[in-house]
């Protein structure tokens, strides 16, 4: 019965992500995944049927199902806007997948939608949320590095279209590095340093046409609308300052890169396309050099354990909705990110400083005793 005991879920796109959601959502006994949606009502049947979701249809099936209370929104990046929408318009509290949307105005109109209409919007990445990222940043608030000064972060390599087999819309208009892979990394920097206030960037296109290499479209050969190899610095409301390459025009494969420099040392923080499942490591400032090479001592933090994986922003909206707390992923840090990318793009074609003109608060943590595993309603 809704309102009471565990939260009823749809999904509405039963793409190449829907795979690590459905595993996670199926597992953790707080959320009930009942239905699953999409265009191709043949891919919603068979995600259903493969993880044991009772019913799968249509986007409109979904929202018509009395039972769920929260849609997760796994469509294409061009598609988040209208699909959050109609979840909405429909009583539905929303989980998307990032970005919230491609313009400022349709995604800025969605998270007023939502507080207007009294219901939950959460914006991916939940990879802040695992267990491996929240015990960083713990460690940073609780002063390990002092106070925190600069980052550094970077993300390269081939680029998507290696992999998956709808590339295109990775190179359109709302994707690129910037679009898909920035939502990790400036999520990131704005759970540890807090909003962005402006930004500085250079980008730069490898390739004007790029082919699908996986797939039943192999050899389709798409168009890439955007740049493909993104230099950004970012300023902080708060003070500080952070680097950050986002490339898909290198050879070399250099994931997740995120280090923080402060007062008292340096971090060395999970790929924020994970969960935190790698060490988090820290180094302090020299004391004087004896010869080179440099040796420096690091610290391990303690290992966390099961970090999960992508869901756990659903789980915590579905335990907000039923305790009445706060989520940690909102609506707003999620336009605040595509605020700041949109930022990015203007300062690349302007060639000048760009200021980011929204706002988000502090961040909120989960509790150290989050235990997606718990059933706790
Ligand atoms: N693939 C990944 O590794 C990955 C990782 C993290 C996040 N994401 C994000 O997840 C989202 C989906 O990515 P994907 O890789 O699963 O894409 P995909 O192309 O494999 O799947 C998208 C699915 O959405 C459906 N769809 C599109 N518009 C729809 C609409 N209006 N109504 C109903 N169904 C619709 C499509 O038919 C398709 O099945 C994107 O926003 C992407 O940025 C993907």
């Amino acid at each position: 019965m809704p309102g009471t005991g565990r939260v009823g879920v749809g999904f509405i796109g039963a793409g190449m992500i829907s795979d690590a959601y459905l595993a996670n959502l199926t597992r953790f006994p707080d959320v009930e995944v009942l239905v699953i949606g999409d265009i191709d009502t043949e891919r919603a049947a068979a995600q259903a049927a493969k993880r044991g979701v009772p019913r799968s249809g249509t986007a409109d099936d979904v929202l018509a199902d009395p039972d769920v209370e929260i849609v997760v929104n796994l469509t294409i990046p061009a598609a988040h806007v209208a699909v959050s929408t109609s979840a909405l318009e429909a009583g539905k509290h929303v989980w998307s997948e990032k970005p919230i949307g491609v313009d400022r105005a349709t995604a800025k109109g969605l998270v007023e939608l939502a507080a207007s209409s009294g219901l939950r919007l959460g914006i991916a990445p939940d990879t802040v949320l695992g267990a491996g990222w929240q015990a960083a940043k713990r460690a940073i608030e609780g002063g390990i590095i002092g106070t925190p000064l600069t980052a550094v972060t970077s993300m390269q390599w081939q680029g998507p279209d290696l992999m998956h087999p709808n590339a295109d819309f990775l190179f359109a208009k709302g994707a690129g590095p910037l679009f898909d892979m920035g939502p990790y990394y400036f999520t990131a920097l704005v759970h540890l340093f807090g909003p962005i206030e402006s930004v500085a960037a250079f980008g730069t296109k490898a390739q004007a046409t790029r082919t699908i290499k996986e797939g039943p479209r192999t050899g389709e050969v798409f168009p890439v609308e955007v740049p493909t190899h993104l230099s950004v610095l970012s300023s902080f409301e708060g003070g500080g300052a952070a680097q950050s390459l986002l490339s898909n025009d290198t050879a070399l494969f250099r994931h997740g890169v995120f280090e923080v420099n402060g007062t008292e040392g340096t971090i060395v923080l999970p790929d924020p396309n994970t969960f935190g499942d790698t060490p988090i490591k820290v180094v302090r400032p020299l004391t004087g050099i004896t010869g080179f090479p440099i040796e420096q001592d690091w610290e391990t933090l303690p290992d966390v354990g099961e970090v999960f994986g992508r869901g756990l922003g659903v789980l915590d909206i579905a335990r907000a909705i039923r305790g009445g707390g706060v989520h940690v992923a909102t609506g707003e840090v999620g336009y605040h990110v595509l605020d700041t990318m949109v930022a990015v793009e203007e300062s690349v074609a302007r060639r000048e400083y760009v200021d980011v003109e929204s706002t988000v608060g502090p961040v909120p943590s989960l509790p150290e005793s989050f235990d997606p595993l718990a059933a706790t309603l």
